[in-house]
């Protein structure tokens, strides 16, 4: 792995088939300003094109995972500077390889939003969730206000959004924002192990199955039975189809080609 180009993140491969971006921008509780928007999406962008990582951890400080949109920077920008301000999120967003968040500390507006458009949440004993926004005069803006209603409902959504208030991590994860909870201590670990069991898969049924939950989110219940079907079908014209349904016959782990 050769070293980091970046000023605001460090990456790096902690086991083969994963690729591990840390933000740091400990100043700052690394509030996500713009250099930390367009590195983690040109390390995540790198990642996601690189055939041997199979799934991208996203991570900030055992204080921090991150407080936000840098509010120092936003203070300065006027209405028409806004437009693309969160383009790279957007991009981050929509990569076929699965991000797995791994959230200690503050995930704040910016951060919680960071860490629900990753695929899988993994939460230290220590997290606390947010959308603080109206506290500034504003609302979230990096899809905030809907993923977060998605992930947990209106009930809880307008309470947060509304009040600021900020919930601990087994409140979140009894909304059901969170996937696991671990020690404070075992948080990368674990957060690697999952990145690495989906390293493990068919790349191709992975960034399907990846498809078809999010497609939940966007679509109705027929629509998306059917759009599921026709990725399940997909699956038939793979050899790791074949290899897969053959080393389950033959009581042996599978040899996946990613073909
Ligand atoms: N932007 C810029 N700087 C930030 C920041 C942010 N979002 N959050 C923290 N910092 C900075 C602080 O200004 C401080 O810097 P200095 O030492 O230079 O003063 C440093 O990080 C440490 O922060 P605190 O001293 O405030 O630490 P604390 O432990 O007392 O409080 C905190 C921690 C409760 C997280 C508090 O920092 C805080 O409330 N931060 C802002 C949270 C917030 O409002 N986030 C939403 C941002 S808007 C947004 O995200 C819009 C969107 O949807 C995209």
């Amino acid at each position: 792995h050769t070293p980091d180009p970046y000023t605001s993140i460090r990456t790096e491969v902690p086991v083969p088939g994963v690729g591990l971006i840390r933000l740091e921008r400990p100043k700052a509780l690394n509030a996500l300003n713009q250099a930390v928007q367009a590195e983690v999406l040109a390390a995540a962008s790198a990642f996601d094109t690189d055939p041997e990582i199979g799934a991208i951890v996203v991570t900030g400080s055992e204080r921090a995972f991150a407080a936000g949109a840098d509010i120092a920077e936003m203070a300065a920008l006027d209405y028409s500077d806004t437009e693309r301000l969160f383009d790279g999120w957007d991009r981050l967003a929509q990569l076929g390889t699965p991000l797995v968040a791994a959230v200690s500390g503050y995930a704040l507006g910016g951060g919680c939003e960071l860490a629900m458009l990753c695929d899988v949440l993994i939460a230290a004993d220590t997290a606390v969730f947010g959308q603080p926004e109206i506290n500034l005069g504003i609302l979230p803006g990096i899809g905030g206000s809907q993923r977060l209603a998605h992930a947990v409902g209106k009930a809880k959504a307008m309470d947060l959004v509304l009040t600021g208030r900020t919930m601990d991590v087994h409140e979140a994860e009894r909304a059901g924002l969170v996937s696991r909870i671990v020690p404070a201590t075992d948080l990368l670990d674990e957060a690697v192990a999952v990145a690495a069991t989906i390293a493990s898969k068919s790349k191709p049924a992975v960034l399907a199955a990846k498809q078809a939950v999010n497609r939940a989110f966007e679509t109705g219940l027929t629509e998306g039975v059917r759009f599921e079907r026709a990725l399940f079908r997909g699956r038939f014209a793979t050899m790791d189809r074949a290899e897969g349904m053959a080393a389950f016959l033959e009581k042996r782990e599978p040899r996946f080609t990613d073909r």
